[in-house]
């Protein structure tokens, strides 16, 4: 793209783009001034109307689409947006028309694309739109499918990929202020949404295309408060050359930051949309209602039990918006999976399973699931007159195969590229390398047992001393340092560091990767380095020598190849489960992360990247397999967790802690599921924040927090980058997933919450945190669990607050008043 060229296009479209703005505005205004008068004309201009008669098809000449006072307009006429988000860059194209079609005969009449950045510009400037990143394709077959698209082209996405869709390149400038105005963000955000405009404007249903409406930014309210930030990503987009209605959406909590009277809101939720909608009324009074996100599942993380929605309570929430004639977008309608690297991290740091399935109605292999029949169900008996349901197309086929022994191995730590040299340890992104892993070698001298100490191991660390397993670091536990055996000879020390997907939510999606320093033995700084790029790139894997060994006779990460003979391809799910913790490729094609903790066993593996004969199957595995075997299976095993093989994870002291010293704070929190900010009389040093609950709202004995965030002496939020879950009375992890670390992890759809099976015999329930190091902390938000009064068990009553410098041990659940 010439440089300029969407400034220059962008003054003419601006001015269109304005125009269409300000009528919309103007009526905007009317509206609020007639009110009175024009609610009920067109409410029964809505009913009687006959735009309803016609199916909601695309239309094929340009048409227009607006915000009208009551209801979203489209060519002149009511019309109500029936929404499934599906991502393509988790389908193989070759299935996106299946998927497309599963979503038009679930009922729905529009497609929601995210479009990650990173996907499209891997490097700064260049552009990549072929194969699965042909988002024109895409749109084209989504209007050839009946569907109409709204567009999410951030610059920021969060959806559990990495990053939240931002480049990896970002941060190789140190002091980047991502999703702000500075202008090392704003520049090639900018850049990226003048590119979308090149491609996409032309799609804009007033051209003749799909594409009703476009997104400004993401759930910007969970991130900053800075309006002005959000008016330059609108007008950028509208100087690429977007003119239809643009909207911005947040969840009820959040939406008032950053808010802007010049855009028009739609809200996200998984639950209680009349509450949800109430809210957001009260801060936009008139237009259509519209929810951008509503969860009939959730996503995974490893470690945690899979996530299954309640088929019967997302029904009845969108029942409730389809009689309400509420305009809704249901994430995800089909999840799909997270291929090759691009699998986000939960904050502080929980890694995202490489499945997508979601719980969503499609599952992540295209099946028909009983919330797809229900919903069709729903939808198929509230059509708009002469619109009518498509069938359901048939499910792909499904092959298996049996186990199968690797044909050689090889290890990652043969044949060694050539090295960086360094006095210190430099990250990814000063290497240069956005995925894979990097080796840091070292001479350490003879000596005596030691403690080796990383400032920062981003994500798994995997040490060998003298070319021998010594230990790990692992950043969801922040556990950086280790013990080394004495040495009577000097020894090479190998720090093998693993990345997983960068963090993808808040202020932690500036993830730096790699090793930091200071890197210390008993103190004294370690170095030189010797730094070997381990990118996991195509090219990298062209250059493995595999021989005939099946055995690599070294120590650490291996690479296994398999030749799996095929007759006629289909899809099918490759069984992990004998394995430790790596990745898959099949054909050249990266099929994603496994690791044996579970909750996902098994990849899915499309049958479109399978063909008739042999087929080249590579597993990478840095920990050892149990068996490396491999095996086709024709169900995928989302569900099995395995919390005893997590290895890398230092071993539970089984000991509960406590902050050492006395309440800054106690109180009663009010009923109802609204954040709650309390403030310290004034800030209080500490590295320890504790938060005791005493009684919960519905008299239960269980204690949960949807979130909470801490504020600064200036009552700004503190960055939550180094923190972790320092001790927790109990965690709920076998019923359903909702472990401590969910109260920081800034969501407000999942909860932490005490175990119920067997829950703490009494109250006080506490949870305390580790904020990796001392802050002034001025105050907190408390987010309680969301939903109805009487789905929402364990909301705190009364409770204390505690800050300190250092935790003491409590010798029983609970602790004396
Ligand atoms: C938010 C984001 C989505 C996704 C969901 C959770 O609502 O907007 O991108 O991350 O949470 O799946």
């Amino acid at each position: 793209m010439k440089a300029g060229h969407c400034s220059v296009a962008g003054k003419a479209l601006f001015s269109a783009a304005g125009k269409t703005f300000m009528t919309n505005l103007r009526s905007f205004r009317r509206t609020v001034l007639f009110l009175w008068f024009t609610t009920s004309v067109l409410h029964a201009a809505e009913k009687g109307h006959s735009a309803s008669d016609r199916p909601p098809k695309p239309a094929d000449q340009g048409g227009t689409f607006s915000i009208g006072p009551s209801g979203f307009l489209l060519n002149g006429h009511p019309f109500v947006i029936r929404c499934g988000e599906m991502h393509y860059a988790r389908v193989p194209r070759e299935y996106w028309r299946h998927r497309l079609q599963m979503i038009r005969a679930m009922g729905l009449n529009a497609v929601c694309a995210y479009l990650f950045w990173n996907f499209h510009e891997l490097e700064p400037g260049k552009y990549d739109w072929s194969g699965d990143r042909d988002v024109v394709e895409f749109c084209r077959m989504a209007q050839q499918e009946g569907l109409w698209v709204i567009l999410r082209p951030g610059p920021y996405a969060c959806a559990e990929w990495e990053a939240g869709g931002l480049p990896w390149w970002l941060y190789k400038n140190d002091s980047i202020a991502i999703r702000s105005r500075d202008p090392k963000f704003m520049e090639p955000a900018r850049r990226w949404l003048c590119e979308v405009g090149r491609l996409l404007a032309p799609l804009q249903v007033t051209r003749g295309g799909p594409i009703l409406m476009v997104q400004v930014e993401n759930e910007y309210g969970f991130f900053g408060n800075d309006a002005s930030y959000m008016g330059e990503i609108r007008d950028a987009l509208k100087a690429a050359g977007f003119g239809v209605p643009l909207f911005a959406c947040s969840p009820a909590g959040p939406i008032r930051n950053g808010w802007r009277d010049d855009l028009f809101y739609a809200v996200n939720f998984g639950r209680d949309p009349g509450g949800a909608f109430d809210k957001l009324r009260r801060l936009q009074p008139s237009g259509p209602l519209m929810n951008a996100e509503y969860y009939p599942g959730w996503f995974d993380t490893w470690g945690s039990p899979h996530h299954l929605g309640k088929t019967d309570s997302y029904l009845a929430d969108l029942t409730w918006m389809v009689t309400n004639n509420a305009s809704f977008s249901i994430y995800m309608a089909h999840g799909g999976t997270s291929f090759g690297f691009w699998q986000g991290s939960d904050r502080p740091f929980k890694p995202d399973t490489t499945s997508y399935d979601y719980d969503a109605p499609i599952s992540e292999a295209g099946w028909v699931t009983e919330k797809f029949r229900r919903t069709r169900e729903l939808l198929g008996a509230h059509l708009q007159p002469g619109e009518r349901l498509p069938p359901v197309p048939a499910s792909n086929s499904v092959i298996s195969f049996e186990k199968i022994r690797p044909c050689s191995a090889v290890s990652l730590l043969k044949e060694l590229p050539l090295p960086v040299r360094s006095a210190n340890p430099l990250s990814f992104e000063k290497l240069d390398q956005p995925f894979g892993a990097v080796l840091y070698r070292c001479q350490l001298p003879a000596g005596p047992a030691a403690e080796l100490k990383v400032g920062a191991a981003n994500d798994i660390g995997y040490v060998f001393l003298g070319g021998q397993s010594a230990g790990y670091f692992d950043r969801r536990h922040r556990s950086f340092s280790l013990r080394l055996p004495p040495r009577s000879e000097p020894q090479r020390l190998d720090v093998l560091v693993e990345a997983m997907g960068r963090v993808n939510f808040g202020q932690e999606a500036v993830d730096r990767k790699g090793l930091f320093a200071p890197v210390t033995l008993d103190g004294v700084d370690l170095g030189p380095w010797e730094i070997f790029r381990l990118p996991l790139d195509h090219s990298h894997l062209g250059r493995l020598s595999f021989g005939k060994q099946t055995t690599p006779g070294i120590a650490g990460p291996v690479f296994y190849r398999f030749e799996v003979p095929i007759s006629s391809p289909g899809d099918t799910f490759l069984d992990m489960s004998s394995w430790g913790k790596g990745v898959a490729w099949v054909n050249g094609h990266c099929l994603g992360r496994f690791w044996q903790i579970g909750p996902t066993r098994t990849l899915y593996v499309p049958g479109p990247w399978l063909k008739p004969g042999t087929n080249e199957f590579v597993v990478l595995d840095y920990l050892q397999p149990r068996d490396p075997v491999i095996a086709g299976l024709e169900k995928p095993i989302l569900n099995e967790c395995h919390p005893e093989r997590d290895v890398t994870a230092p071993k539970p002291s089984g000991k509960l802690f406590f902050v050492e010293g006395s309440p800054v704070v106690s109180g009663r929190f009010p009923q109802g599921a609204d954040p709650r900010t309390i403030l310290f009389k004034e800030p209080v040093k500490g590295r320890y924040f504790a938060i005791e609950s005493l009684s919960s709202q519905d008299g239960s004995r269980s204690t949960s927090i949807a979130d909470l965030s801490l504020l600064d002496g200036k009552g700004n939020p503190l960055p939550q980058q180094n923190w972790s879950i320092a001790s927790v009375i109990s965690e709920e992890t076998t019923l359903e997933s909702a472990p401590a670390v969910q109260a920081i992890d800034g969501q407000i759809s999942n909860y932490w919450i005490t175990a119920r099976k067997d829950p703490p015999s009494e109250f006080p329930h506490f949870l305390v945190l580790d904020l990796g190091r001392e802050e002034k902390i001025g105050g907190f938000t408390y987010v309680p669990r969301q939903g109805g009064d009487k789905d929402a068990v364990g909301r705190i009553k009364d409770y204390r607050v505690f800050v300190g410098k250092a935790l003491v041990e409590v010798k029983r659940p609970g602790r004396e008043q």
